[in-house]
């Protein structure tokens, strides 16, 4: 296994460029699943999440080749040989499930292994599963997997309970060669998911209204291939933003959409942070003044997203005065409190609420990753941090951050990655 050594790294200055959205390429490697001709995907982020999916559509049957110095994947699923997700894959990447919506258009059958909960929650999939029986599919289970088929899927109105990300991708998926029209009501409205639409309708899906809570999809009979590029990812940007603002730099980062980071943008400005958005991408300017706290509460997009929370919080510790953190998303994502308590922050967890008190001189330890934005946030924290951290399960971290530790040193981190 593999960790990161980071000595404090005051002041970082320089410019980092954002690779592609994880949460877009994922969907979209899955949607290439629904047409026989070639998919050509760039702006593909290097990332041990993509490995995983790359290895399950060829599982799948797909040809997948991959010009990782291009950051381009071409797909091509001339036929199905299998319709599963099994469990080795669903345990390490949970949106493995998102090809059950595309195999299930396809072929008709999909046997999904279940994906167990995470250290962030137990992620169900009861709504993915609403969405693909209100669309005729039978739904049925065993020995831990589940099994979806359909004779035809015919459109349909469904009503998400909660606007689900990955719900609102696999049924809008598995809506696109389905005889009629389906409405998705509180459908999510993730620019991830507006993302993959636009390469479904490139593909000639007939999708409108995503981004917004109301998604209408015309089947249609058949869909070609398409080239796109995937948009970059808004929660590496925010990672970097607050890696600036943590340690009161002056960073341009460049390819970030600024439209996506709103809500990261706006609290960082509540604090003292100045961010202007420039040609190609963003400028966070934390050096001057006394950064003071906020309060932040995670939505569904367009709120602030719940996968920045604790970078943000990480950030909190070390600002002027005492901030409160509220997850609403997820009933389980305070897994890095502990660790950052351990660096010397001091934050109280009651239910959903956390209190972060500021003005905190963090300092060095020996602390571990136990999920992917958490081990970002302990990265953060180690940059401010005085002395050395040394972070381990770094895994988890490299599933969703490309070049994370030489992006970092090109602004003055001073940050090695060590095998154990
Ligand atoms: C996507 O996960 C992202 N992953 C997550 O990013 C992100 O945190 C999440 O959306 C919320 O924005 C990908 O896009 C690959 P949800 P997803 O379905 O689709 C509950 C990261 O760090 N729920 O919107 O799994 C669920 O338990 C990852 O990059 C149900 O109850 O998120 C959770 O509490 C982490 N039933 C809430 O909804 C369902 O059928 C949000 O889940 C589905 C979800």
């Amino acid at each position: 296994m593999a960790k990161y050594i980071v000595k404090q790294s005051l002041s970082l200055s320089g410019e980092v460029e954002i690779s592609g959205s994880k949460n877009a390429v994922l969907p979209i490697m899955a949607a290439a699943l629904l047409t026989d001709e070639l998919c050509e995907i760039t702006g593909v982020p290097a990332l041990r999440d993509v490995d995983v999916m790359c290895g399950l559509m060829r599982g799948i049957g797909a040809r997948v080749n991959e010009f990782y110095s291009d950051k381009a994947i071409e797909i091509k699923t001339d036929k199905i040989d299998s319709e599963e997700a099994p469990n080795e894959l669903v345990k390490k990447m949970r949106a493995s499930v998102l090809v059950m919506g595309p195999l299930l258009a396809r072929t008709g059958r999909a046997r999904i292994a279940l994906p167990g909960g995470c250290a962030i929650g137990t992620r169900p999939i009861n709504l993915h599963l609403k969405g693909l029986k209100a669309l005729g599919a039978n739904i049925s289970s065993e020995n831990g997997y589940v099994i979806a088929s359909a004779d035809k899927l015919r459109g349909a109105n469904i009503y998400l309970d909660s606007p689900s990300v990955g719900a609102t991708e696999n049924i809008t998926m598995a809506a696109v060669l389905a005889e009629g029209t389906t409405v998705i009501e509180n459908a999510a409205e993730e620019p991830e998911i507006v993302d993959m639409v636009n390469f479904l309708n490139k593909m000639g899906a007939k999708i409108k209204g995503a981004g917004t809570d109301t998604v209408r999809i015309e089947g249609v009979k058949k869909l070609s291939g398409a080239k796109h590029a995937v948009i970059p990812d808004r929660i590496e940007t925010g990672t970097f933003m607050l890696a600036a603002a943590i340690t009161r730099g002056n960073v341009l980062i460049k390819n970030a959409v600024s439209d996506h980071v709103k809500p990261i943008t706006a609290k960082l400005k509540e604090c003292g942070a100045v961010i202007d958005i420039v040609d190609d991408g963003l400028t966070v300017d934390a050096r001057h003044g006394i950064l003071t706290s906020t309060d932040i509460k995670t939505l569904p997009y367009p709120g602030f997203p719940t996968d920045i929370q604790s970078q943000f919080m990480a950030f909190l510790t070390t600002v002027h005065g005492a901030g409160m953190v509220i997850e609403n998303v997820f009933e389980n994502r305070y897994m890095h409190v502990n660790e950052l308590n351990r660096m010397g922050a001091n934050i109280k967890i009651e239910g959903r609420v956390a209190i972060v008190e500021g003005d905190r001189r963090l300092h060095g330890a020996e602390v571990f990753a136990t999920d992917l934005r958490a081990g970002a946030a302990l990265v953060l924290a180690a940059l401010a941090a005085r002395g050395t951290t040394q972070i381990s399960e770094i895994h988890h971290i490299e599933r969703g951050y490309s070049a994370f530790a030489e992006k970092l040193k090109g602004i003055g981190a001073d940050i090695i990655r060590m095998e154990e």
